[in-house]
């Protein structure tokens, strides 16, 4: 049911405080803001090294994901996109652990990895959001993200749901692991709990500026995306996102990638949106707008308030979100990013919820 909502996507964006919300219950205690003990078969103490696989948006979840094993748990990551995974004859030790992440569960390439690392001995672990799946019968231990059904073929707030599962279990692993002290698991676990009321807020009142700029956007021809540390997945989240509801063509880059080629692209007719909360990278992301203001790009960006007071570079169009912890950033940077494509799509007069060509499940590779 869509309630009062136009689209199945645009209900499942703003369902998302909630639905984080279900999911965090599950992984952290509130009462000593500790992460719950959830791993079960998968001993992060002992592991040498996580090896994640996922398709599409999962797969950019399990990115960010990297970022955070290896920061918080000091946990060594190799990921790849499933149907690469299984076919690269990667060496793979039994003291690695395997971690799949799909919304569905079925998926066809995403099963065939889980299967060939059981071959090889790995302990599995499965992030997914239907328990009753393939993928989370035949794996060790099941991470589920509890969003809900998203009916949407645009994965929304199941990203959000699989990153929130993901830190949650980062910072566990950094408790086992002796990487994270018990003083910092509990600011992470309390960053992570505020995600819900930032998100809302958030959701309350970035709508009439995004319709405005999604107006714009859904006369361009080509976007382009910018991103440094867990924005970079994030930058690809947003092409992806927005290539699959609006045709049109988009493509995320690390944005020190932006002078190794698609800065050729940049003119004024090409917008670029750039995603940079205030954090350590904030100073050379700016750097790689200059260079993008330099050849007459239009910039929009996305930033907080730290960042936008400390910017000295005119913008298109700036959407400004409210401080958060590092932690939680690319949940909260990830409304804009999926309600800028909601909006584009449904200006261009795409089929929103089933955009075509697409299957909300993948079940032959
Ligand atoms: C994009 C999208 C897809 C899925 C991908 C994996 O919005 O929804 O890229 O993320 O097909 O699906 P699951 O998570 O079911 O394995």
């Amino acid at each position: 049911d869509k309630g009062n909502y136009r689209h199945f996507m645009e209900k499942e964006i703003y369902d998302q405080p909630e639905a984080i919300s279900d999911t965090l219950s599950h992984y952290i205690n509130f009462l000593d803001n500790r992460v719950v003990e959830v791993s079960g078969d998968i001993a992060f103490a002992n592991v040498q090294s996580l090896a994640i696989s996922a398709c599409g948006t999962a797969y950019l979840a399990g990115l960010i994901g990297k970022y955070w094993f290896e920061r918080y748990a000091r946990l060594p990551v190799e990921i790849d996109v499933a149907s690469e995974f299984r076919y690269r004859e990667i060496p793979l030790s039994p003291q690695a652990a395997a971690l799949f992440i799909s919304q569905s569960g079925e998926t066809a390439d995403t099963l065939a990895c889980l299967r060939y690392c059981k071959e090889h001995g790995l302990k599995t672990g499965a992030v997914v959001n239907t328990r009753e799946s393939t993928i989370a019968r035949e794996s060790d231990a099941v991470f589920p993200i509890f969003a809900g059904p998203e009916i949407g073929v645009a994965s929304t707030k199941a990203f959000t749901c699989q990153l929130a599962v993901l830190a949650a279990l980062a910072v566990a692993a950094g408790r086992a692991r002796g990487a994270v002290t018990e003083k910092e698991e509990q600011i992470l676990v309390e960053r992570l709990a505020e995600m819900p009321r930032v998100m809302a807020q958030v959701l309350d009142s970035i709508q009439p500026k995004i319709e405005r700029l999604s107006r714009e956007l859904a006369k361009c021809r080509a976007v382009l995306y910018l991103g440094r540390g867990t924005s970079f997945p994030l930058a690809m989240e947003g092409a992806l996102k927005l290539k699959e509801t609006s045709y049109i063509h988009a493509q995320g880059y690390a944005a020190g990638e932006l002078k190794h080629g698609p800065i050729a692209l940049v003119d004024e007719n090409m917008p670029v949106i750039v995603i940079a909360p205030h954090d350590r990278f904030f100073d050379k992301t700016v750097s790689n707008m200059q260079e993008v203001a330099a050849r007459g790009g239009r910039i929009i960006l996305i930033t907080d308030e730290k960042g936008a007071a400390a910017l000295k570079l005119d913008t298109m169009h700036t959407i400004v979100l409210p401080n958060v912890h590092e932690i939680i950033a690319p949940m909260i940077f990830s409304l804009p990013v999926q309600l800028l494509a909601y909006h584009t799509a449904v200006f261009v007069g795409t089929d929103v919820d089933q955009p075509r060509n697409l299957a909300k499940s993948v079940t032959v590779e």
